[in-house]
C-alpha cells in the first residue's frame, strides 16, 4: 500500500517520526501538577538519570525548549566564574556550542579537527596543555551534521587524567549509545527529547552531576535556563518553575516506557544499525557513495555524495521521496555536494527497505535508470574548513 505522503516518515536528523502511541498521550488537555503529571515527570527523571548509570550521584533536569536551550543552559551555568572552556568542534553541531559561548561571554578555547573523521585523544591532551586556563571541555557525541561518531571514552579518559569537567551534548546519540557518566566522569550531558529517545520535540534535558550543579549555585546568568534552580524547585515541587510543556512531557514519560520495552540503549542501538546498514547497502547498490568512511559513522543519520549525473538534482529527490511519503534532508556541508538519510526514531528495517525503492523509482522518474563509474566521482571536500553555519 503507498504511504500517505501527506503524513510523511522522517528521514531526517531531526525532528525524527515517533510511535503512535507517544503522539496519543498528548491529546488530552494536561494540568500542571496532579497525579498523572507527577508520576510522569519522577519516571522521565529517573529513567534519564539511570540510563546513564547515575543513580544516587546526577540528576535530569527538563527544559522547556529544543537540545540547544539546554546546550546554553549547561555552557551558561556550569563553567564558573575564572572558568575556560574547550570546545571541540568537528560539525556545524560543535560550531554553534562555540556560538554559545561567544554569545554568553563564556571564556573559551577552540579546538577545530577534520569533520569526516574523529578527532585523537592526543589531540585533546595538546590543546590543554597549551593553555593552563583551561577548566573544562565540551564535545558533541554524535555529530549530527556528518553522522562522525566522536571518541568519547578516549577524550573523558584525558580529562579525567588532567582534572578537567567535561559536558557532553549527546543530543543525537543518548539513548541508542550506551554512556556511562559515572565511568567516564562526565559532569553534564545534554539531551533532545526527541531523536533517540522518540518523544516530541521541545525539551532539552540536561542531565548533571549533583555536585558539579551545587558548586555552580547562583552562577547562571539567565533566569529561564538556571539549572540549578529548575532542580531545586522540581525536587522540592515536582512542577516546573514556569508553565511546563505538559503534553511534551506526557509523551516523553511514554516514550521512556517505550525504550524500556524496547530493551533499553541496546536495543535501540541495534535496531538504528540495521536501519542505517541496510539504508547504505541499498543506496551503494544503486551507485551512491557515503562521504563518511564506515569506520567513523554513527547508526543515526548517513551522509550522501550527489551523483554528478547531470540528470541529478537533489530537488528532485527530495520532491520524489515526498510525494512517496518519506522526507530526506540537504547536507549541510559548505563545500560538498550531498544529502543526508536519518535512521532515527520509530523507522525500522522495513521502511528503509521501502525508502531504498522510493529513491530508486524516483531516480528512474529523473532519468536516470542507473549511476555509472562517472557518476561517482565525487567533487574534492576541503577537510580544512568545510561546514556551513
Ligand atoms: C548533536 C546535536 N547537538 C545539538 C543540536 C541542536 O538541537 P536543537 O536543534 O534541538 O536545538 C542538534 C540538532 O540536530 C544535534 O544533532
Amino acid at each position: 500500500m503507498p504511504r500517505d505522503a501527506s503524513d510523511p516518515l522522517l528521514l531526517t536528523p531531526g525532528p525524527v517520526s515517533v510511535s503512535r502511541s507517544t503522539k496519543e498521550v498528548m491529546l488530552k488537555d494536561r494540568a500542571s501538577g496532579g497525579t498523572e503529571f507527577v508520576r510522569d515527570l519522577t519516571l522521565a527523571r529517573t529513567y534519564m538519570v539511570a540510563l546513564v548509570n547515575g543513580q544516587g550521584a546526577y540528576t535530569a533536569i527538563p527544559l522547556p525548549g529544543s537540545a540547544t536551550y539546554a546546550n546554553e543552559a549547561v555552557i551558561a551555568g556550569l563553567v564558573p566564574p575564572g572558568g575556560k572552556l574547550l570546545v571541540h568542534t568537528n560539525g556545524v553541531y560543535g560550531d554553534r556550542l562555540i556560538e554559545i559561548c561567544s554569545h554568553t561571554g563564556v571564556p573559551h578555547a577552540v579546538i577545530r579537527t577534520a569533520p569526516f573523521t574523529p578527532p585523537t585523544a592526543a589531540q585533546f591532551e595538546a590543546a590543554i596543555l597549551a593553555d593552563p586556563a583551561i577548566t573544562h571541555v565540551m564535545v558533541v557525541h554524535c555529530e549530527t551534521s556528518t553522522g562522525v561518531l566522536n571518541p568519547l571514552e578516549e577524550i573523558a579518559a584525558v580529562c579525567r587524567a588532567h582534572t578537567k569537567g567535561l559536558f557532553v551534548d549527546a543530543v543525537a546519540s543518548f539513548g541508542a549509545i550506551p554512556i556511562d557518566a559515572p565511568a567516564l566522569g562526565l559532569q553534564a550531558i545534554t539531551v533532545s527529547s526527541n531523536k533517540c529517545m522518540q518523544g516530541v520535540p521541545g525539551i532539552g534535558w540536561s542531565v548533571v552531576q549533583k555536585t558539579a550543579l551545587e558548586n555552580n549555585r547562583g552562577n547562571s546568568t539567565a533566569l529561564t535556563l538556571d539549572l540549578w534552580d529548575q532542580n531545586q524547585h522540581m525536587d522540592r515541587t515536582n512542577s516546573f518553575r514556569f508553565t511546563p510543556p505538559t503534553q511534551v512531557l506526557a509523551a516523553f514519560a511514554q516514550a521512556c516506557r517505550e525504550h524500556a520495552a524496547e530493551g533499553g540503549t541496546p536495543a535501540r542501538l541495534a535496531r538504528y544499525t540495521a536501519n542505517w546498514k541496510r539504508l547504505v547497502d541499498g543506496m551503494r547498490q544503486m551507485g551512491f557513495a557515503t562521504v563518511v568512511p564506515d569506520a567513523n559513522a554513527s547508526p543515526i543519520v548517513a551522509t550522501f555524495h550527489n551523483p554528478k549525473h547531470p540528470e541529478f538534482s537533489f530537488q528532485k529527490l527530495f520532491e520524489g521521496m515526498q510525494n512517496r511519503g518519506f522526507v530526506i534532508f540537504p547536507g549541510r556541508l559548505a563545500l560538498a555536494d550531498t544529502f543526508r538519510i536519518g535512521c532515527m526514531g520509530d523507522v525500522h528495517e522495513t521502511d528503509m527497505a521501502e525508502a531504498i525503492t522510493a529513491v530508486a523509482e524516483t531516480m528512474h522518474e529523473m532519468g536516470i535508470p542507473g549511476l555509472g563509474h562517472t557518476d561517482l566521482e565525487q567533487n574534492p571536500i576541503n577537510l580544512a574548513h568545510s561546514l556551513s553555519p
